[in-house]
C-alpha cells in the first residue's frame, strides 16, 4: 500500500496523536531520502518493533556548510516512495523548508562535547543542524522508537545523548552498518562515485578489515594501524585522508590503554566524494 504522504507539521502530529489514542507503538527512520539498503533495513527493524511507521524525507538544510552538496544532494522521491510502499511504511513525513525553518527561525540544539570532534573537524557546523533537525522531528512525530545506522556512528552518539540530555520520550535504536556485497558500506553518497572511484572506495572496508584482523592477533599499537591504513588508503590515488582516528567510543576522546571499547572511525575523500566508516574494537 502507497504510504500515506504528510507535508506539514499540524498534520503529522494530529496522526501521531491518533495513532497514540489507538494504543498502537510509532518506529520513525529520520532521512534525506534517496534511500538504500540501510535505511530499509532500519524501516523492517521497526517494523518490527512498533505498530506503525513513519520515514521522514527532509534534506536539511542546516547540517549542510556552504560549498557542501546542499543543492547536489541526491533527490528521487517518487523512487523512495515506491520503497517506502513495498516496506510497508505508513506515513511519509516531507515537510518543506518553509514548514521547517519558518522566517525568524532562531533555535539551534548543540551537543557541546562531541561535535566538533571527528567529522566536526571538518564539518564545525554539521552536528549542530543535525541534533537541530532531530529534536525538531522527534518533537513532531513523537515516536516510541527512532531508529539510526551505525556507519554515522558519531551522529547516533550524539543524538542518542541529546534524547537522553532533552529528556525525549523516543528511544534510540543505532543498527549496524549495511554493506554492498564488495563491502562498500550503502551511502547515497556512493552515487557520486565514477566507477574507477567506486573500485577505489573499497579501500575503505579493506583497510578496516585488516585492523580487525591484526587486533585479533593482538597489534595493540595504534600510531602503527593508522600508519598501515592511510599508506594503503593513499596508494590508491582517488582517495585522500581526510581522518581517521582510534576514539573511545563514548567520548570520543582519543582511545587509550584503559579504554574498553574503542570506535576506529575514519573519513576519505574519494575524488571530491567524502566517505566515512567504522568498526568496533574491544579490549
Ligand atoms: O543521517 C541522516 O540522513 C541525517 O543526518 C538525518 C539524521 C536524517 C538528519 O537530517
Amino acid at each position: 500500500m502507497t504510504p500515506k504522504v504528510i507535508k506539514t507539521i499540524a498534520a503529522m502530529r494530529r496522526q501521531s496523536r491518533q495513532w497514540q489514542r489507538e494504543g498502537r507503538s510509532i518506529a520513525f527512520v529520520p532521512t534525506m531520502g534517496f534511500l538504500h539498503e540501510g535505511h530499509l533495513s532500519l524501516i523492517r527493524k521497526g517494523r518490527e518493533l512498533a505498530d506503525v511507521s513513519v520515514v521522514s524525507i527532509y534534506v536539511n538544510p542546516t547540517q549542510f556548510a556552504p560549498g557542501e552538496d546542499l543543492d547536489k544532494y541526491p533527490r528521487d522521491f517518487e523512487r523512495d516512495i515506491r520503497l517506502c510502499a513495498e516496506e510497508q511504511v505508513d506515513v511519509v513525513f516531507f515537510p518543506s523548508n518553509e514548514e521547517m525553518y519558518p522566517g525568524g527561525y532562531q533555535t539551534f540544539v548543540l551537543n557541546e562535547s562531541l561535535s566538533d570532534k571527528l567529522c566536526g573537524r571538518t564539518r564545525p557546523t554539521h552536528f549542530k543542524g543535525v541534533t537541530t533537525i532531530v529534536a525538531k522531528l522527534f518533537n513532531i512525530v513523537d515516536a516510541d522508537y527512532a531508529l539510526f545506522g551505525r556507519k554515522d556512528a558519531q551522529q547516533a552518539l550524539i543524538i542518542r545523548n541529546m534524547a537522553r540530555d532533552l529528556n525525549f520520550r523516543t528511544e534510540i535504536i543505532v543498527a549496524p552498518i549495511v554493506r554492498e556485497p564488495d563491502g562498500l558500506a550503502m551511502s547515497s553518497r556512493n552515487k557520486y562515485l565514477s566507477p574507477v572511484q567506486r573500485q577505489q572506495a573499497l579501500v575503505l572496508n579493506e583497510s578496516l578489515r585488516r585492523v580487525e584482523a591484526l587486533w585479533r592477533e593482538g597489534e595493540r599499537d595504534l600510531d602503527r594501524l593508522k600508519k598501515e591504513m592511510a599508506t594503503a588508503i593513499e596508494s590508491r590515488p582517488e582517495c585522500r585522508v581526510d581522518y581517521i582516528s582510534f576514539v573511545d567510543a563514548d567520548t570520543l576522546e582519543n582511545a587509550g590503554d584503559d579504554s574498553k571499547k574503542i570506535l576506529l572511525a575514519l573519513a576519505v575523500f574519494v575524488g571530491n566524494t567524502r566517505l566515512i566508516d567504522n568498526t568496533l574494537l574491544q579490549r
